[in-house]
């Protein structure tokens, strides 16, 4: 790792120190073998670790203390990993691939489906205030770190915008907004508030609105995907929001609003993300991986 810096490739991909520690949180061993089996089959299967990656990111940004990062990282993407469980539910999405495989509950039935991602949930809370992290980390960080993830994951956050796309029918693009910031944006502003909090900023206003255009860019790039690629390139099933007559971008402003909105939003998340403190190379680049 060059002077210090935060590589995405060296500390996030397959077989990474951050792969190994998400086995480590999932080392468990007690109760039901099958809902162990069902959690680890969901976190271990190469998801992107977006959120992973803004939050430490975002900690080199504000100048903060890396080794900090770690924890809340594996507990925003032990979150997301819930969320993605319930998101292909039959009644939710109704999706059968995930990460490139079988979704949760076709390989291991609704019900276990939906304890595993609850567990998961749970575990995210242990992670932060295992008493290790909170011993390193302060008690009031810690604890500050899990009550911002607490809302970002409810129901004024990532499960209250799931809730405004499954009720929710054609709006205009103030409605989309609304929607992406809570379902998509709430876990990336977290990340991004996180590496702000970890460095002792007081003020987080720059990193909610670097995480609310990142979250927007992040879902618009995700509906223009499920309209453009296969599933060997995505790891899910494209054309979904099209057949199930979604609310999406690309469905109320086809596809090249969406792609000239991403281009706008991603601008923006780029001028903003110039402006923090510390070493912006790792956010700049994260951002950047939302150009491809
Ligand atoms: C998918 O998230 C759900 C959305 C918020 C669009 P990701 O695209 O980050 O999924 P993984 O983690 O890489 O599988
Ligand atoms: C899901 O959005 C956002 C979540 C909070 C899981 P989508 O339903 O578009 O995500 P995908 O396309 O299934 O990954
Ligand atoms: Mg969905
Ligand atoms: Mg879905
Ligand atoms: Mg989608």
């Amino acid at each position: 790792m060059s002077a210090g810096l935060f590589r995405y490739d060296e500390w996030l991909g397959s077989g990474s120190p951050f792969d190994r520690r998400l086995k480590l949180a999932l080392g468990g061993d007690v109760g039901s073998g099958a809902l162990w089996e069902a959690m680890e089959y969901s976190v271990l299967s190469g998801g992107k670790r977006f959120r992973p990656y803004m939050l430490h990111a975002s900690v080199q940004a504000y100048g903060g203390e890396p080794g900090l990062a770690t924890e809340p990282s594996v507990a925003v993407e032990l979150i997301h990993t819930y969320s993605l469980i319930h998101d292909d539910l039959p009644s939710m999405d109704d999706d059968d691939f995930r990460r490139g495989k079988p979704s949760n509950h076709k390989v291991f039935g609704e019900a276990m489906a939906i304890l595993a991602g609850d567990a998961l949930q749970s575990m995210a809370f242990e992670t932060i205030l295992d008493e290790g992290y909170v011993m390193r980390a302060g008690s009031v960080l810690a604890s500050r770190l899990a009550a911002e993830l607490a809302e970002a994951s409810g129901a004024s956050g990532m499960a209250g915008g799931q809730a405004l796309d499954i009720s929710g029918g054609p709006g205009g693009e103030e409605a989309l907004a609304a929607m992406h910031d809570l379902k998509t944006g709430a876990l990336i502003r977290f990340a991004l508030r996180a590496g702000a909090l970890i460095a002792g900023s007081s003020d987080l206003s720059r990193a909610d609105r670097i995480g609310t255009l990142v979250g927007r860019a992040f879902q618009v790039r995700d509906d223009i995907l499920d309209a453009t690629s296969t599933r060997e390139q995505l790891g899910k099933t494209p054309g979904k929001d099209i057949k199930q007559d979604k609310f999406t971008y690309v469905t109320a402003f086809g596809l090249a609003g969406a792609e000239g909105r991403l281009k706008e939003l991603l601008e923006e998340a780029e001028q903003e993300a110039a402006k923090l403190p510390g070493e912006r190379k790792a956010l700049l680049a994260a951002i950047g991986l939302l150009r491809a």
